[in-house]
C-alpha cells in the first residue's frame, strides 16, 4: 500500500498555473503538491505474514472456489501488465523481507491471527438501512456519505486521509467505502479502507483493512484474508499490511491512501487496488456472491467504529469534528464511482446523502460537493467519540 505525501504550501500571493497529477489547475490562495513519495510511504507486509504458494493460499479452500482458475490481472490491465513482466513477484532474495514474497507466492497474514479474527464478535456491521445502524448491532456506529442513485455500480475509489488514533482494546474504527447489493439477510458488501483495530491485529497500528459477507453478516465473510474468499495475486502489496505514515493534526503534513475497487466485466470479480498506480493486489472472486456478482446498488464512503455495547465510542476519523475542515478533521477526497458502463467518473453531488447515527458531538458528517481541483469531490467526516448513543 502506498500512501501519496501531500505537502500543502500556503502561498497567498502566487498566481498562475500549476501541473499536478496530470490536472491542470489555477491555484488560489493556496498551492497543493502531492508528492509521491513510495519509497518512505508505502506499507509493508511483516512477520505478521507468511509467503505462500499463490495457488495453495486460503482462498481455495471455498467449496464455490475448488476448480477456480484464478486471475492474475484484472483483464481491463492485461496488456499493460503482461509488458511490465517483473510485475508479479518482483524478485526479493529474502523470503519474508519487507519488501514482499518471492515470484509465486504471496503475503497471507498468520494463521495465529487469522483463528483470532475468524472468532472475532463484532465483525458484522449492518449496512442496509441506515436508520437500523446502531438498532441491529449495538455498539457500531457509522458517519458516511452515501450514493442515491437508482444504478448498477462496478466500483468505487477513494483518497482517504490517514491518521493515528487512541483506541481501547476492544474498540476499532475503519475509514474507507463500503459496496453492497441485495435485501437485509442477503447482503452482499465488500468494505475497504483504513483500520485501527487493536484486538484483530494485536496492536494499534493503522492497516489495510477489508471485510466481505455475501449474507448480511450472518455465515459468510470475514475480515482481510482470514476465511477463504480473498484472492491474492500481489506478491509485496496484501490487506493487513501496515500504513507507516499519519497525518498530523495542525499541521500540512497529511497522507492520503488511494484505493480502488472495480469489478471485472468479463469475468465479474472485484478487483482490489492500492496507491495512485493503481496496483491490482488481488480480488473477491465472484462466486463468493450473489447479488454482488451482477454489480451492486450502493456506494457508501465513511467510517465505522466499534465499541462494547454501553461503553464510550472510540474516535473516527481525524478525531476531530467537520466543523475544523480539511486542517484538522478527517476526509475521504476524489470520491469516484464505476457506473454501469464501467466508466470511472466522478459522483454527483446531486445523488449523495450524509448520513450520521450519532449525535453531531460525536460524529458529524460535512458535504459541500466539489472542493477544488486538489480534493475534487470530497467530504468531511468523524469525530472524537464518546457517549454517542441516542
Ligand atoms: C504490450 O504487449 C502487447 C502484446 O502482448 C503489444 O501488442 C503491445 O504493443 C505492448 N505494449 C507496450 C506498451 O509495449
Ligand atoms: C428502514 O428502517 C425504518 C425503521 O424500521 C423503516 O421505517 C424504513 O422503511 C426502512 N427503510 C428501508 C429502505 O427499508
Ligand atoms: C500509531 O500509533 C501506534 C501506537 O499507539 C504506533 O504503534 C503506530 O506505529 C502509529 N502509526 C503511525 C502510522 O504513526
Amino acid at each position: 500500500m502506498k500512501i501519496i505525501f501531500l505537502f500543502l504550501i500556503v502561498s497567498f500571493c502566487v498566481q498562475g498555473y500549476e501541473i499536478d497529477g496530470g490536472r491542470i489547475h489555477k491555484p488560489k490562495k493556496q498551492q497543493f503538491h502531492r508528492l509521491h513519495d513510495h519509497q518512505s510511504t508505502q506499507g509493508s507486509i511483516d512477520d505478521d505474514f507468511d509467503c505462500v504458494e499463490i495457488y495453495k493460499q486460503p482462498a481455495f479452500q471455498h467449496p464455490l472456489l475448488k476448480n477456480h482458475k484464478i486471475q492474475l490481472f484484472p483483464t481491463f490491465m492485461r496488456t499493460r501488465m503482461q509488458n511490465r513482466s517483473s510485475y508479479l513477484g518482483k524478485a526479493n532474495k529474502d523470503e519474508n523481507s519487507m519488501r514482499g514474497c518471492r515470484p509465486g507466492k504471496v503475503p497471507i497474514i498468520k494463521t495465529t491471527m487469522r483463528q483470532k479474527l475468524k472468532t472475532h464478535p463484532s465483525s458484522r456491521s449492518e449496512l442496509d438501512n441506515f436508520t437500523q445502524y446502531s438498532k441491529s448491532y449495538p455498539g457500531h456506529h457509522f458517519a458516511t456519505l452515501d450514493t442515491t442513485q437508482d444504478i448498477t455500480f462496478h466500483g468505487a475509489s477513494a483518497a482517504i486521509s490517514t491518521y493515528n488514533l487512541s483506541l481501547h482494546a476492544n474498540q476499532y474504527s475503519i475509514c474507507g467505502f463500503w459496496i453492497q447489493s441485495g435485501p437485509p439477510t442477503e447482503l452482499n458488501s465488500i468494505q475497504v479502507g483504513t483500520g485501527i483495530h487493536p484486538s484483530l491485529y494485536g496492536d494499534h497500528q493503522i492497516r489495510l483493512t477489508a471485510h466481505w459477507t455475501a449474507d448480511g453478516y450472518h455465515k459468510t465473510g470475514c475480515f482481510n484474508q482470514l476465511c477463504p474468499g480473498f484472492v491474492q495475486v500481489h506478491s509485496q502489496f496484501s490487506l493487513g499490511e501496515v500504513l507507516k505514515h499519519s497525518s498530523v493534526i495542525g499541521s500540512e503534513e497529511k497522507y492520503l491512501s488511494d484505493i480502488k475497487v472495480k469489478q471485472d466485466k468479463f469475468t465479474g470479480h472485484w478487483w482490489l487496488f492500492g496507491s495512485l498506480d493503481h496496483i491490482p493486489m488481488g480480488y473477491w472472486p465472484k462466486q463468493i456472491f450473489t447479488h454482488l456478482s451482477k454489480g451492486s446498488s450502493l456506494v457508501r464512503y465513511g467510517g465505522e467504529t466499534f465499541a462494547p455495547p454501553n461503553t464510550i465510542s472510540p474516535p473516527m476519523g481525524s478525531g476531530r469534528l467537520p466543523q475544523e475542515l480539511f486542517k484538522n478533521s478527517g476526509y475521504i477526497a476524489d470520491l469516484m464511482i464505476v457506473d454501469s458502463n464501467y466508466n470511472e467518473v466522478e459522483v454527483n453531488s446531486k445523488y449523495m446523502k450524509p448520513n450520521c447515527d450519532t449525535t453531531s458531538n460525536c460524529y458529524d458528517v460535512l458535504y459541500h460537493g466539489y472542493e477544488g481541483p486538489f480534493y475534487r469531490q470530497a467530504f468531511l467526516f468523524g469525530g472524537p467519540g464518546g457517549q454517542c448513543g441516542i
